[in-house]
């Protein structure tokens, strides 16, 4: 198997799992973390065993941030000419879902990174925030867009003026997490609700997540039209056709993914 420097990947059943695997500096995202990441995601899609990613952290954080040991001397044209963020960008086009489980801290690029999942799972340790402004900077990858979209400006305002920390309970109330779980059972509970999902049938799923990551992008009307759209191509499948006949015979239905 491949060897990592900055995650830790395995396969369970139908998931992929990515664990963050720089435990020492709690996480920091490194440029080479990212990449990883998106190698593996894009793989995990290529891979038609996975269903759905799971991606959480090894020991006691999930992810305290951007490296800042690595940008602290970077330059504005190094951001620019490398296209620092290119990677998120990969990342917004994984159609399987991912399903975040997140401990201790998830600040800077880690809440960014959490904000990127369809569902998250949090310990009630954990702590949310994005803290660039006490570094005299904001987030870059997505914190100040998915945020707002998510909570709305009242809130993501006071967040990113102050860097003050989210707690779960906090996170849970505001519905940036679906759920919380004691630390010892995360991964566990995490896994199971992953399993589910990876049991439905993959192209709804995949059509769901597409409509729904939709809606924060664009007017009612359109995806209303996109939505439609998918809920046609899906009477393409033979999955649609299977699930139908399943209910009417009151039976567990089979789903192929195709
Ligand atoms: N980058 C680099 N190293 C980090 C780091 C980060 N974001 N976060 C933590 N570390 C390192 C610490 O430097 C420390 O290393 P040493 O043992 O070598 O000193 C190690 O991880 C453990 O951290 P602490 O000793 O600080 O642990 P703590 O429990 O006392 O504090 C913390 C935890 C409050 C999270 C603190 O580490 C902290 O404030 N980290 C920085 C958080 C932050 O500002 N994140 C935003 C980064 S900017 C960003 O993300 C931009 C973007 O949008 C792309």
């Amino acid at each position: 198997s491949k060897s990592y420097e900055a995650i830790e990947v395995s396969q369970h059943g139908k998931l992929g799992l990515i664990a963050l695997n720089r435990p020492k500096v709690l996480n920091a995202i490194n440029r080479s973390m990212v990449s990883e990441i998106l190698d593996t995601m894009e793989e995990f899609e290529a891979d038609s065993s996975i269903k759905a990613i799971v991606l959480c952290g090894k020991g006691r954080a999930f992810a305290a941030g951007a490296d800042i040991d690595e940008m602290a001397n970077d330059q504005t044209i190094d951001f620019e000419l490398r296209n620092q963020f290119k990677d998120w960008d990969r990342l917004a086009m994984i159609k399987k879902p991912i399903i975040g489980a997140v401990h201790g801290f998830a600040l800077g690029g880690g809440f960014e990174l959490a904000l990127c999942c369809d569902l998250l799972f949090a310990a009630d340790n954990a702590e949310f925030g994005f803290p660039e402004v006490n570094l005299g900077v904001m987030p870059g990858a997505g914190g100040t867009q998915r945020l707002t979209k998510l909570v709305g400006k009242t809130k993501a305002m006071e967040w990113l003026f102050t860097g003050k920390r989210i707690t779960a309970k906090e996170a849970l109330q505001h519905g940036i997490v679906n759920q919380l779980i004691s630390e010892e059972l995360l991964l566990e509970e995490t896994i199971k609700a992953a399993e589910q999902i990876a049991n439905q049938a993959p192209i709804a799923i995949r059509l769901i997540k597409e409509a729904v990551l939709k809606a924060a992008d664009t007017s009612l009307n359109e995806g209303m039209e996109f939505e439609r759209k998918n809920f046609y191509l899906l009477f393409s499948t033979e999955d649609q056709k299977e699930g139908m006949k399943a209910f009417i015979e009151k039976r567990k239905p089979q789903f192929k993914g195709k």
